[in-house]
């Protein structure tokens, strides 16, 4: 049995993906602090922090309010996989959340969505909370299409305990965002798409002037922000404009 997450009353999320930055662990506390420190009144934003795998266990005891996600995770639980990390690994790390599919990872791991579809699987058998990122709304169907024909009807309900990303690829790291209109549409067609209690992100050159737009205007749950949460008092103005959007 896949265990179901519960999203009613959801707070915004605001989740950072480090990628692979920054180079030392001195670096990478010192911005978790900054961040930790400049959110710590905030109380109707869940603030999650998604750095390399490698700082998780070093900053996972600094933790305050601030929520820890990796950024990718095997489908396996263990076993003879060489230089996996699996989603009892993450868990037993304290880790909440997983994204999973992100773009980058298509492009230069060559995921395929059959691959991704069986991480979100592990990922919510163990408790993890997957954030799938999609550029398109036809990955869905692609997603879709990855499982035998059995499990279709089951996927609609895995996609329950999943979080999705809309992240499209013309806005990732250009510092080109998608228009607020485009965006709400996508969220919409999404939402038609799975269920309508899906909690859906948006990212793509997300900054302190635009983030509050995506959740208030175009009414995304929160954002993915890639670049911005690499400097502390951007990433703290975003969490702080969401909070009042
Ligand atoms: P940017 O915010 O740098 O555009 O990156 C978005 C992203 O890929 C987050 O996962």
């Amino acid at each position: 049995m896949l265990r179901i997450c519960e999203f009613t009353n959801m707070k915004k999320l605001i989740v950072a993906n480090w990628k692979c930055n920054p180079t030392t662990l001195k670096e990478a506390k010192l911005l978790f602090n900054s961040v930790k420190n400049g959110v710590k009144n905030i109380k109707n934003v869940e603030v999650v922090i998604c750095p390399p795998f490698i700082y998780l266990s070093n900053i996972q005891h600094l933790k305050s309010d601030i929520q820890f996600g990796a950024q990718d995770c095997f489908w396996e639980q263990n076993g003879a996989f060489t230089g996996e990390i699996s989603p009892s690994m993450l868990k037993d790390l304290g880790v909440d959340y997983v994204i999973i599919g992100h773009s980058e990872r298509r492009k230069y791991q060559q995921e395929k969505d059959s691959m991704i579809n069986k991480k979100i699987k592990a990922a919510l058998k163990i408790g993890l909370k997957p954030i799938l990122c999609i550029d398109k709304t036809s990955q869905i169907r692609k997603l879709q299409r990855s499982v035998k024909m059995n499990e279709v009807h089951r996927l609609k309900k895995d996609f329950w305990g999943a979080i999705i990303a809309y992240e499209p690829l013309f806005a990732i790291g250009t510092g080109k965002p998608c228009s607020v209109d485009k965006a709400k549409k996508m969220r919409i067609a999404i939402k038609k798409k799975l269920n309508k209690n899906i909690p859906i992100l948006y990212g793509g050159s997300v900054d302190s002037q635009n983030a509050r737009d995506y959740v208030k205007k175009a009414g995304f749950q929160g954002l993915l922000v890639g670049g911005a949460s690499l400097n502390a008092q951007e990433f703290i103005k975003i969490v702080k404009n969401v909070a009042k959007a």
